[in-house]
């Protein structure tokens, strides 16, 4: 969902220009919103999520209308269009993973975390929310963290608290 009290205002560096330069080359003249998908990665990549004044001025760079860019980028849920922690905790919540756990396992990350779904931490490290699916059904409960969507199964309250704990001494040593 698309949320104007949720904006970051952007100014887009000579380098992620030029970065938006080599992604439009790879395409057709005049085939320039072709790059859309790979550009918002990028924006993501530099800012950690996609704000509306960050979309406005990707359909500005790529000559498309605004709309153009919200509607793929709030199709897809590997964009995020409100701030998340640097550790974003994606728990299947799937009839399967739910049948041996997941929302027990959701509840624990939710009042170990202190904050609810798609909320962030004080400490900016995490936030948490459920998706469907990832495709490890036979390991359920199970949780994702991307960027490169490493994966942690058969959850249970003990690993996930192992997990928190690992991942902020991770953050101190960073
Ligand atoms: Fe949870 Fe498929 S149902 S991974």
């Amino acid at each position: 969902m698309l949320s104007v009290q949720e904006n970051m205002m952007v100014e887009f560096t000579p380098a992620l220009l030029e970065q938006f330069g080599d992604v439009v080359a790879r395409y057709p003249a005049e085939r320039q919103k072709s790059a859309l998908l790979p550009i918002l990665h990028l924006v993501q990549a530099e800012y950690g999520w996609l704000s509306v004044d960050a979309m406005d001025k990707v359909a500005y760079y790529l000559r498309i209308k605004p709309i153009e860019v919200y509607e793929v980028a709030s199709f897809y849920t590997m964009f995020f269009l409100q701030p998340k922690g640097k550790y974003v905790l994606e728990i299947c919540r799937t009839g399967p993973c739910c049948l041996v756990g997941a929302e027990r396992i959701m509840q624990h990350i939710e009042t170990r975390l202190g904050v609810s779904e798609g909320e962030v931490t004080a400490d900016g490290l995490f936030s948490w929310r459920g998706v469907e699916c990832v495709a490890a059904c036979g390991f359920g409960p199970v949780l994702q963290i991307g960027p490169a969507y490493t994966f942690y199964e058969n959850l249970t309250e003990a690993s996930v608290d192992q997990l928190i704990d690992d991942l902020k001494e991770k953050a101190k040593n960073q």
